[in-house]
């Protein structure tokens, strides 16, 4: 393994524990619900009962779980051994075990790791920024996808991955650059405890990138919206509205602070 995924991953593993006890996260809140996936990502898909599908960065298996409730067949994969045990954990508590797994790997090793193909390749907020590479995220993404399936990306746009805590000071870069941008902070961007592990290492992708990373492999995009809101508070001034929406303050410029995005095989 390389210095910059070992330091990512203890990171990671870091974060689970304090993120498991979040109130962002609110895993007693959803375990006492009967919420699914977000609306908006489930307009995208459809119907999903009995579609198999992979959530790529699962972390611990909320997101993923969300899918199952709404009747999906899921499959979480992530680097994190205390997100994968954790997801377990999940998935017993929800009574999903049935419909649900969870498998520790490196996103590049798990077409090998899974060797199946599946309907849907799902990937949520917060996931490519710490890929390296696009293109060796799509290569994963063609290999895991079945002849009829979808992609469903829901992540962080690139242009606001590129300003400050402010929102409003372009500090890092906007096109995928081979160094990484290196990030120490004892906090994640939830609520909760400090982590031992405080140095990460994170890569920006532009929409262009992601974009022709999939056409290079013959994925066609079927959607491709920029949202002027996002599911936190990413910056100092946004403000939240209605259902756990964040955006800028009326009168404020509107940037792109999420984007969803669907593709199938062209
Ligand atoms: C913010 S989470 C995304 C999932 C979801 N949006 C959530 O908040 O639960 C990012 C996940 O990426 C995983 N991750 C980072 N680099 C990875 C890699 N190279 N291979 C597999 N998983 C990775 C981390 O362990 C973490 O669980």
């Amino acid at each position: 393994m390389t210095s910059w995924l070992e330091a990512n991953r203890a990171n990671w593993n870091d974060r689970v524990a304090v993120h498991l006890n979040s109130d962002f996260y609110g895993v007693e809140r959803w375990l006492n619900s009967d919420d699914g996936p977000d609306a908006g990502e489930a307009a995208l898909l459809g119907d999903v009962t009995n579609r198999r599908l992979v959530h790529l960065q699962c972390h611990f298996g909320m997101d993923t779980l969300r899918w199952a409730r709404a009747g999906a067949i899921v499959t979480g994969v992530d680097f994190s051994d205390a997100a994968i045990a954790a997801a377990g954990r999940l998935a017993a508590r929800a009574g999903l075990t049935s419909r649900s797994r969870f498998v520790l790997c490196n996103l590049d090793d798990a077409p090998a790791a899974l060797a199946e193909r599946f309907d849907v390749v799902y990937v949520s907020l917060g996931s490519l920024c710490w890929l390296a590479r696009i293109a060796d995220w799509a290569d994963v993404v063609a290999a895991l996808l079945g002849p009829d399936g979808t992609l469903l990306v829901h992540d962080v746009h690139p242009l606001a991955f590129s300003l400050d805590d402010d929102g409003a000071t372009f500090t890092y870069p906007y096109f995928e650059e081979s160094e990484p941008v290196v990030v120490e902070s004892a906090s994640s961007y939830t609520d909760g405890g400090a982590l031992a592990h405080s140095v990460n290492y994170e890569w920006n992708h532009s929409l262009g990138e992601i974009v022709t990373a999939l056409a290079e492999r013959s994925l066609m995009v079927t959607h491709l919206a920029e949202h002027p809101w996002t599911r936190y508070q990413a910056f100092e001034g946004l403000v939240e509205g209605p259902s756990g929406i964040f955006r800028a303050s009326e009168g404020a410029p509107q940037l792109p602070l999420s984007f969803t995005l669907t593709a199938r095989w062209a």
